[in-house]
C-alpha cells in the first residue's frame, strides 16, 4: 500500500458507565490508502459510531494515534481540529442531520462559511456539488420537503463541498427504501471512481458493504478482516458478511 492516508496506531478508547469502564475499541489499528472505499461492519454496540468519531476528531482515543493525510488528529487543540475538520472530514449521518429553516443549497454552503473564500468562489463550488448529487433543481427547497433520499444527497453535497480528504458515512442508507439506498450507493461509489475520494462507509447492509473494495469487521473492540472473520468461523460460508447482523435498531 502506499502511504496510508489514514492510520489508526493502537487506539484504545474506554467510556465510564456507572462508575464501570467499558472498553470499546482495544489496540485497533486500521490502514487506509489514498482514493479506498472502505466498508466497515459489525454489530450494533460494537463500536462503529465511536471509531468514526475518533477518526473525525470529534472525540480522543485513551491510548494510541490517529494519522490522517501525515496529521497527528489526537493531539491536535480543540481550536485546531474545528478548522482542520472542515477541510478535512467530510461526514454523512444516517438521519442526515440537515438544518430544517434552511435550503438544500444553505445547508451545503454552511462548511463553506467557515473557510476563507470570496461569495463567488463559494457559490461556484455550492452549485457544483448541487450538480454532482443531481440536485441543482431542488436547490431552494428545504429538507421538509425533500424526500429521505434527496435529502441524503443534500448530506453527502455538504460533505464534499469542501473537498475533504476523507469522506465518512456512518449507515447513510440505514433510514432509507431500497431504491434510494441504491442511489446513494451509486453516488458514493461515482465519488470514489470519478473522483478519487476515500470513503469510509459504516454500514449493516451487506448490499451497501458490496460496494466496498475492502470490508472489516468490528469485532470485540479490534478490525478483522473478511478472511479472518471466516478463519474464526464468524463468517457463514456462501453467506458472507450477511451472516454478522441482518438490522439494527434505529437510534432516533
Ligand atoms: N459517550 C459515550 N458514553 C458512554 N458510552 C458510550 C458513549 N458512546 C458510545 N458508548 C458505548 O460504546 C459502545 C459502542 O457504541 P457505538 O460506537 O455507538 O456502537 P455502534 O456504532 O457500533 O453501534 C456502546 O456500548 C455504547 O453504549
Ligand atoms: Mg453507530
Amino acid at each position: 500500500m502506499a502511504a496510508p492516508i489514514l492510520n489508526l496506531h493502537n487506539i484504545t478508547k474506554s467510556f465510564t458507565r456507572g462508575g464501570e469502564e467499558i472498553t470499546v475499541l482495544r489496540n485497533l489499528n486500521l490502514q487506509v490508502a489514498e482514493g479506498e472505499f472502505l466498508g466497515i461492519m459489525g454489530p450494533s454496540g460494537s463500536g462503529k459510531t465511536t471509531m468514526l468519531n475518533l477518526i473525525a476528531g470529534l472525540d480522543k482515543p485513551n491510548r494510541g494515534e490517529v494519522w490522517i493525510g501525515g496529521q497527528c488528529v489526537s493531539t491536535m487543540s480543540e481550536s485546531q481540529l474545528a478548522s482542520w475538520r472542515t477541510r478535512s472530514i467530510g461526514f454523512i449521518f444516517q438521519f442526515y442531520h440537515l438544518l430544517p429553516v434552511l435550503t438544500a443549497y444553505e445547508n451545503v454552503e454552511l462548511p463553506l462559511l467557515l473557510l476563507p473564500l470570496s461569495s463567488a468562489k463559494r457559490r461556484q463550488q455550492v452549485l457544483n456539488v448541487l450538480d454532482l448529487v443531481g440536485l441543482t433543481d431542488r436547490m431552494h427547497h428545504r429538507p421538509g420537503q425533500l424526500s429521505g433520499g434527496q435529502q441524503q444527497r443534500v448530506g453527502i453535497a455538504r460533505a464534499i463541498v469542501t473537498d475533504p480528504t476523507l469522506i465518512v458515512a456512518d449507515e447513510p442508507t440505514g433510514d432509507l427504501d431500497a431504491r434510494s439506498a441504491v442511489e446513494i450507493l451509486n453516488l458514493m461509489g461515482e465519488l470514489q471512481k470519478g473522483l478519487n475520494k476515500t470513503i469510509l462507509l459504516v454500514t449493516h447492509d451487506p448490499r451497501a458493504a458490496e460496494r466496498a473494495q475492502r470490508i472489516v469487521h468490528l469485532e470485540k473492540g479490534q478490525l478483522l478482516e473478511s478472511a479472518e472473520m471466516e478463519a474464526a468461523g464468524l463468517l457463514n460460508d456462501g453467506a458472507g458478511s450477511n451472516a454478522i447482523q441482518a438490522s439494527e435498531p434505529r437510534t432516533k
